[in-house]
């Protein structure tokens, strides 16, 4: 035995002996020519993980929670290995192209190289750095918010440019997470490409805890008091229900109402849509919420009749240049989706479905169903899509092995500036 311990032992420090050595050929080669130490990280050498088929990994760029939980299923789904940065620690939204260059330079080669495939989610010029500076790590633009967010109207020019130069490049790609983002990026002038464009809608995870709410707040329905004072919801509904006699059947919560698992348990939860697509919708239809909003018809009509000091809505626009297809660009009332509602007509209608208990709650547990299979059916059709995006930007990641980064080598911090 001892004789065999011994053997073990020396066997081991051979190995040691033979890997602590390295190739200094090869480092020379590979570095040789770094200028600047300071602010140089190298992109990591997948030649083994590409090899085995190792999944490679992802680093998430979002500064929203919602979305990281979108994101947190999703990986989960494609077991890949992955971790999230927050933008909002280093950069303002809205980043401008003097500020872009300057970040590029002094933090491009960490972003560029945190991982083997990027995603920016949540405000897109988050990844105005990377574009502008040219790093060529494959990435996903996964656009939930307008494409411009926070773009002063001075630099609009400028960024548009840069978003249309990086619709050109094989390996950006692009992801909306409702249909409206397509539309809205096309009016601005950049021509997506379709072959690197997906429509990938959040798949409805929320990861607060969940409540139990008592039998007779059940019995009620809800209605979330948005923050802002020009959402319709202040303007005008909570008056109406309380002119109305209405207080006792309405359980009102102020923004931070527990999460959808809530919502989930009241008779139907007043809404009025003023974005074409909420997180809340997708977190609600698949926790069971079922949202009263107004018709197609009456929407329409209020969004006429009121402006945005009185009600508050993203895009009055699209209801007036397609006046017969303008649903398809609002997921609340796409036909994905439209049919899980319970819509209403008119004031005296939605008054009648708040004081019928029994009628909307019978309407309501039917709706429940649709909705909940709605999101089935749409939470499919989005992890497929991530797993075929997963597959294409792995293999670009692969074929890369074959060209030297932008920033292997020679990096200079003032080339972007
Ligand atoms: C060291 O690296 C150089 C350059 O990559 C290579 O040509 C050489 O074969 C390597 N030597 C050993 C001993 O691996
Ligand atoms: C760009 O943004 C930076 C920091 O946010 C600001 O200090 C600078 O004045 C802006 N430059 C221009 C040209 O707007």
């Amino acid at each position: 035995m001892p004789t065999f311990a011994l053997r073990v032992v020396t066997l081991c420090i051979l190995v040691a002996l033979v890997s602590s050595s390295y190739n200094e050929t090869a480092i020379q080669f590979m570095y040789g020519s770094v200028a600047d130490w300071v602010r140089f990280s190298p992109r990591p050498d997948l030649s083994n993980a590409c090899g085995l088929g190792l999944p490679l990994r992802i680093a998430y760029f979002t500064r929203h929670s919602g979305t990281l939980w979108d994101w947190t299923a999703i990986a989960n789904h494609l077991e890949v290995p992955w971790t999230r940065v927050n933008p909002g620690f280093f950069q303002t939204y809205g980043v401008n192209t003097t500020k872009a260059n300057i970040i590029w330079a002094e933090l491009g080669h960490m972003l560029c190289h945190m991982a083997d495939i990027l995603i920016f989610s949540d405000t897109i010029p988050d990844a105005r750095p990377l574009l502008q500076g040219g790093c060529t790590t494959p990435l996903i633009l996964q656009v939930t918010n307008r494409f411009d967010y926070g773009i002063s109207p001075s630099e609009q020019d400028a960024y548009v440019q840069v978003m249309a130069d990086a619709a050109t490049r094989p390996h950006v790609w692009w992801v909306v997470n409702n249909p409206y983002e397509a539309l809205y990026i096309d009016k601005r002038g950049v021509k997506l490409p379709q072959e690197r464009l997906m429509l990938l809608r959040p798949v409805g995870v929320c990861l607060l805890p969940p409540t139990h709410l008592p039998s007779p707040d059940q019995a009620l329905v809800a209605l979330v008091q948005p923050s802002g004072p020009t959402h319709l919801e202040n303007t005008f509904i909570t008056p109406w229900l309380k002119s109305q006699s209405l207080t006792e059947y309405v359980r009102l919560y102020h923004q931070h109402y527990g999460g959808p698992s809530v919502l989930a348990q009241h008779r139907g939860v007043i809404s009025i849509p003023y974005q074409m697509s909420v997180m809340k919708m997708y977190e609600g239809l698949s926790a069971g919420a079922v949202f009263v909003i107004p018709s197609p018809s009456f929407f329409k009509k209020l969004a006429g009749e009121m402006d945005d000091s009185k009600m508050v809505f993203c895009c009055r626009d699209v209801l007036r240049d397609y006046p017969d297809s303008w649903q398809d660009y609002f997921d609340w009332y796409h036909k994905d989706f439209i049919n899980a509602h319970i819509l209403f007509d008119s004031w005296e209608q939605l008054a009648n479905l708040i004081k019928d208990r029994e009628g909307t709650g019978k309407l309501v547990e039917e709706k429940r169903v649709v909705g909940k299979e709605a999101m089935r059916l749409s939470r499919q059709r989005t992890l497929d899509g991530y797993s075929s995006l997963y597959r294409s930007l792995s293999q670009q990641a692969c074929e890369s092995i074959a060209q030297p980064d932008v920033l292997s080598l020679g990096y200079n911090a003032d080339a972007g500036v």
